[in-house]
Parts: C-alpha cells; sequence; structure tokens
C-alpha cells in the first residue's frame, strides 16, 4: 500500500488498537434536517473529540465544523435523491475528488443498492471511485446501504453486498450488524464498521450491538442516530468508544455512560 493510502487508513482506523469509532453525521444528504441535527454544528462540537474520524458531506463540514480541529474526515460523495424523491437508490457522484483533496479528506464515502433497479449504476460508482481513490491514495468507504427497506438486513443479503463492495476494491465496508454476523465478516476481506440504524430502546441494546460486532469481527462503527439522538450524545459516543478502544463489556459501558451522564447533570445543575 502507498504511503498515502497507509497513512489516511490510519487517520481512519486507530493503528493502535486496530479499530475506529466513526461519526455519521451525513443524513441530511436526502432526509433534510433530521431530528437532533437539525442545526449540525451544535450537535457535531461537542462529540468531535470522541470520533476518530466524522462522516458528513462536504456542505456541512465547510458550513459546520472549524477547519482548525484536528478531526478526520470521510466525505460522502454519493447522492442526488431524496428521501420524498422516487428511488432512494438513483444515487450519482456529487463531489469532485480535487473539492475532496481540498477538503483534506482521510476517506471517501459512497453508497450502493444491491438487489435493486440501481445496483449496477452505483456499484459501477463505486468501481469508479476506487479508481479514483487508488490514484490519489485516499480509501473508499462503501456502504451497503438499504434504503426504506431495513427488512433486508439479514446475513445472506449483507454477506452477498459486503462481499461485492471488497471484490470492487473497497477499501472499508460500512454495514449493519445482523443475527449471524460473522458470515458477514468472514466473507467479506476488506475490514467492516456497522452503521447503528434508527435509534434503539435502550442504551444497553446499543452497546450490546457494539460489542457483539466487534466480537464478530468488525473493527468499529460508523454510527449516527444512536448517538445524537440520545439524550445524552457525549455520554453515549465515550461509552461506545470504551468497547471499540478499551475492550469494557456492554455492562461496564453502561456503568461509565451512566456516570458521565451524572457529571454533566452536575455540571447543568450547577449552572
Ligand atoms: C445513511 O445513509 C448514512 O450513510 C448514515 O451514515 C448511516 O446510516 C449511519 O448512521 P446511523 O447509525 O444513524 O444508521
Amino acid at each position: 500500500m502507498d504511503w498515502g493510502m497507509a497513512n489516511r487508513m490510519a487517520r481512519i482506523i486507530n493503528p493502535n488498537t486496530g479499530r475506529t469509532v466513526m461519526l455519521a453525521l451525513d443524513h441530511g444528504y436526502f432526509l433534510g434536517p433530521t431530528h437532533r441535527i437539525e442545526e449540525p454544528r451544535k450537535t457535531i462540537e461537542p462529540l468531535l473529540p470522541y470520533a476518530d474520524t466524522i462522516m458528513l458531506t462536504r456542505g456541512v463540514l465547510r458550513t459546520s465544523v472549524d477547519p482548525k480541529s484536528a478531526t478526520n474526515v470521510v466525505l460522502r460523495v454519493s447522492g442526488g435523491v431524496s428521501v420524498i424523491g422516487p428511488a432512494l437508490s438513483d444515487e450519482g457522484l456529487t463531489t469532485s475528488i480535487k473539492d475532496a483533496i481540498r477538503l483534506n479528506v482521510a476517506g471517501i464515502g459512497i453508497s450502493v443498492f444491491i438487489g435493486t433497479e440501481h445496483e449496477r449504476q452505483t456499484l459501477l460508482n463505486l468501481a469508479e471511485l476506487v479508481n479514483i481513490g487508488e490514484e490519489y491514495g485516499i480509501p473508499v468507504l462503501g456502504i451497503t446501504a438499504v434504503g426504506k427497506e431495513l427488512e433486508k438486513r439479514d446475513a445472506r443479503f449483507l454477506s452477498l453486498c459486503c462481499r461485492i463492495c471488497a471484490e470492487l476494491g473497497t477499501h472499508i465496508v460500512k454495514t449493519y450488524y445482523c443475527e449471524d454476523f460473522e458470515k458477514v465478516t468472514t466473507g467479506c476481506p476488506a475490514p467492516i464498521v456497522i452503521a447503528g440504524g434508527p435509534k434503539l430502546e435502550t442504551e444497553m441494546d446499543v452497546l450490546d450491538m457494539t460489542y457483539s460486532a466487534l466480537q464478530h469481527g468488525a473493527v468499529g462503527v460508523d454510527m449516527g442516530r444512536n448517538i445524537w439522538q440520545n439524550d445524552h450524545p457525549v455520554a453515549m459516543i465515550r461509552a461506545i468508544r470504551s468497547i471499540v478502544h478499551e475492550g469494557l463489556k456492554p455492562k461496564q459501558a453502561h456503568e461509565f455512560f451512566k456516570e458521565i451522564k451524572e457529571e454533566q447533570n452536575k455540571k447543568v445543575a450547577s449552572g
């Protein structure tokens, strides 16, 4: 691997632990002002110190993240659709490699919609992005999107999607956690991170899912709503971090979550 590519990969996946906590904030690219990220800067700023990488679009990066921050960025470069349009899967490339380089990104991310009418188009978009990424030493995050069809998220479907992304040269694959998750990771030679999906009922559900994904071969998370839609997003990202980088068990991480939450409540109460 060339130096630039290896260096950027190390900015995404921490070489000391081999793992990563990516913070996903790209939802507005097709959902508009999603709940709790209506004002991106307010959501992002307190979480920045605890994310290895943030994943977002160039518009939110330029308007809502301080360029002096030491944050690593994985830039979403696919889109062109909306949740009220005819087909979420009909994505194209939205951002040039020149602009990604100008933004000093660590990586670039793109969704593929396998099993849809736009399978070929989105897979060829991914393949082209890998060609460009290889040329400039920029890793590509391939995202196995399911659009509104959340029920698709099983091991058979996701292992097919992840393997195809890896075969096309994707450097990191982002997918969903599912039952029999080791089938997904063992069939995919590229490192896998999990999305969180819609907000789960309890914090323990999120911590259990994170722990289990790592136990079954994921290298980390690229999580959004289950962090910033929580009433205590800083406590949540720190608890997830404690599992990913320090190897805490879900119950220990939950205790840690409660401690941070208490500390923050006290700070608020004392003004
Ligand atoms: C969705 O299309 C985006 O790529 C999100 O970044 C991804 O779903 C992760 O966010 P969440 O954990 O909220 O699912």
